[in-house]
């Protein structure tokens, strides 16, 4: 099993490239289920998640294969397999986005019940009732979902609350159903709006993507289409996060400035210079921060996938910060770890109260989820002596090539086993 060594006290000094958003990749491979033409991907990040997706569609009859500039193309000519086995399901979430494609392509769909995860129960109740109003019928067996429908039917569904693989999931479904679907309640996230910037290139007609009210008219179907997926505001605010921690001038290349105002805006209030200019962001900081607290919500709130990320940068600030987590019951698991380091955090139902220390002392911690181990990386760069971080696949499964990022900014930092 790979682990992080960091040792910390370095300041992050140069440039960075953003690489492609994970979050935006896995909906838009799927959207490969939706039509016979090839589909040809670029800025797609070399992730393990994304290696799962192609290896799920891959078990369904899709052909991924790389393309020469680093991107992917995938072909579903015909789809012989609709399943998604628990196997793979239980490994990546994100694989539920397999369901709305599946039956508005085939009209039937098998899909593992994803079960819970390290951040929360994670339901998926949302994404059925919005099916079943389009007219599929789901019965749920075994732990799958078994799924079928002869022509999915437009209809107007109002979300109980904002889910972003729910809204995605109809949204591809919609695609091809017949008439009009309405989407209200809509999640907001970018990486939404730019799923349906993908499926328009391939003919779908969606409008009001990005709002809380989306409009997909069907159409009888769909045809291959090339699209660049979006840069990655996580990854750009884990780094962000990451030079206002440990000092320095950091810049990221190839950025989406606008997608991650909510984080900028918090840096700013830690007591960082941020800077944007086009698809760059420079962040320089040469003072402790200062605790900020935040209150996680949908876009374009702050992005619960952020909140580990500062509860690190506020573990060493200057003050006392509050820190609320609306949108997951459970994803505190990395306050246990950042206390192993020294941190004071105390967790008061779903608010943590991070009351910042001079300086955190490296030790050995271990990754329970994909944003906290990136909280734990934070720290171990911050941190007054050597971090091991174990169970470092969570990391792999979101970021690509951290440790060769973070060490070309000075960062000492390599991966043991
Ligand atoms: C997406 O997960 C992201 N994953 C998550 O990123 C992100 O944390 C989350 O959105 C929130 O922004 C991908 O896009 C692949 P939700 P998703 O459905 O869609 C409840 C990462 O670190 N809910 O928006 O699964 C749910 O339990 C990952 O990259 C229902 O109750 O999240 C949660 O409390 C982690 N019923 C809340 O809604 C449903 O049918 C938001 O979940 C669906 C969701």
């Amino acid at each position: 099993m790979d682990k992080l060594l960091i040792t910390g006290g370095r300041t992050l000094e140069g440039e960075v490239p953003v690489s492609g958003a994970k979050n935006a990749a896995l909906p838009i491979m799927c959207t490969a289920l939706l039509t016979q033409d090839p589909l040809k991907l670029a800025n797609v990040p070399a992730l393990m998640d994304v290696r799962t997706m192609a290896q799920l569609l891959a078990q369904m009859g899709v052909e991924v294969g790389a393309r020469s500039n680093g991107g992917i193309e995938l072909r579903a000519r015909t789809i012989t397999n609709p399943e998604a086995p628990y196997e793979l399901v239980k490994t990546m979430r994100a694989s539920v986005l397999v369901l709305g494609p599946l039956l508005a392509r085939c009209g039937q769909a098998s899909v593992s019940l994803p079960g819970g995860c390290a951040i929360g129960a994670r339901p998926v109740d949302q994404h059925l009732k919005g099916l079943q109003a389009m007219g599929a019928r789901i019965e749920v067996e075994h732990g799958y979902l078994n799924a079928r429908a002869e022509r999915l039917r437009g209809a107007r569904i109002a979300l109980d609350l904002v889910t972003v693989t729910g809204t995605e999931n109809l949204m591809m479904a919609a695609t091809l159903a017949e008439g009009l679907t309405v989407l209200e309640n809509a999640a907001r996230e970018p990486e939404v709006a730019d799923l349906a910037r993908c499926l328009n290139a391939m003919g779908a007609r969606i409008e009001g993507a990005g709002s809380d009210v989306i409009r997909i008219e069907g159409v009888r179907a769909l045809c291959g289409a090339a699209h660049r997926v979006m840069p990655d505001r996580i990854e750009s605010g884990t780094f962000l996060a990451a030079a206002a921690a440990t000092g320095g001038r950091v810049r990221l290349l190839g950025a989406a400035p606008a997608t991650l105002e909510a984080t900028l805006q918090k840096l700013r209030e830690a007591g960082a210079r941020v800077a944007v200019a086009g698809d760059s962001i420079e962040i320089e900081s040469d003072t402790r921060p200062l605790s900020v607290s935040l209150c996680t919500a949908p876009y374009p709130g702050f992005a619960t996938d952020m909140q580990a990320q500062f509860m690190a940068l506020d573990a060493i600030a200057r003050g006392t910060a509050l820190i609320s987590e609306t949108i997951f019951e459970n994803r505190f698991m990395h306050a246990l770890e950042l206390q192993r380091l020294g941190a004071d955090i105390t967790i008061q139902g779903n608010t943590a109260v991070v009351k910042g220390v001079e300086r955190l002392q490296g030790a050995k911690v271990m990754a329970t989820d994909l944003r906290a181990s990136a909280s734990l990386v934070i720290a171990g760069l911050v941190a007054h002596g050597d971090t091991l971080i174990e169970r470092i696949y969570h990391l792999d499964r979101g970021y690509e090539s951290i440790e060769a990022k973070l060490a070309g900014l000075g960062a000492r930092i390599e991966r043991v086993n």
